[in-house]
């Protein structure tokens, strides 16, 4: 059977976090709690979506923006269920409503050591910046 590909909810909060928490290269952190998934999802209504296969997650993408840029965080397939286009597909679905939405550029954040996810995002023709760093501060 074809995968589902559906918006993302809040009730789907339990399924997302087992597949992030066995997703290597997946840092998670107290921004990923329910509480502030819920308000990521009610911020960007309509951006994130979900793959199910015979009722399980088994992708997931993250999509949002802040009024100027969009932004993609914790992508994730089933190891399972890789190299079958699904990761590019939940991409697409994403970028196509980013787009829609008058977003004109989206970024995310990789892992310098990423070297699969490097490969997935050169291959979506994605640069990686050599020109700009992530600079942090806790609040
Ligand atoms: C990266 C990831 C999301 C890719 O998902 P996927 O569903 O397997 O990707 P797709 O099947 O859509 O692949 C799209 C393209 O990416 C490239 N790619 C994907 N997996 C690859 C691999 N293991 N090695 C080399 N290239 C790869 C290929 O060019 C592929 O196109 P092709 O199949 O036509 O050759 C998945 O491997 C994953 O969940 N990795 C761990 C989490 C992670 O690193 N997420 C990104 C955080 S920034």
């Amino acid at each position: 059977m074809a995968p589902l590909y559906r918006e993302m909810n809040i009730q789907d909060y339990d399924g997302l976090l087992d597949l992030w928490k066995r997703t290597p290269g997946m840092g998670l952190s107290s921004a990923d709690r329910k509480t502030a998934i819920e308000f990521f999802l009610d911020r960007n209504p309509g951006c994130s979506y979900i793959t199910v296969e015979t009722g399980k997650i088994v992708a997931c993408l993250l999509a949002g923006h802040d009024g100027r840029r969009g932004y993609l965080h914790h992508l994730a397939v089933d190891p399972e269920f890789r190299q079958r286009g699904i990761g590019s597909k939940l991409v697409n679905i994403s970028l196509d409503i980013l787009k829609g939405m008058g977003i004109g550029k989206v970024h995310l954040f990789i892992y310098n050591d990423n070297e699969l996810g490097k490969k997935f995002w050169a291959a979506l023709v994605w640069e990686l910046r050599q020109d700009i760093g992530i600079m942090s501060l806790a609040i």
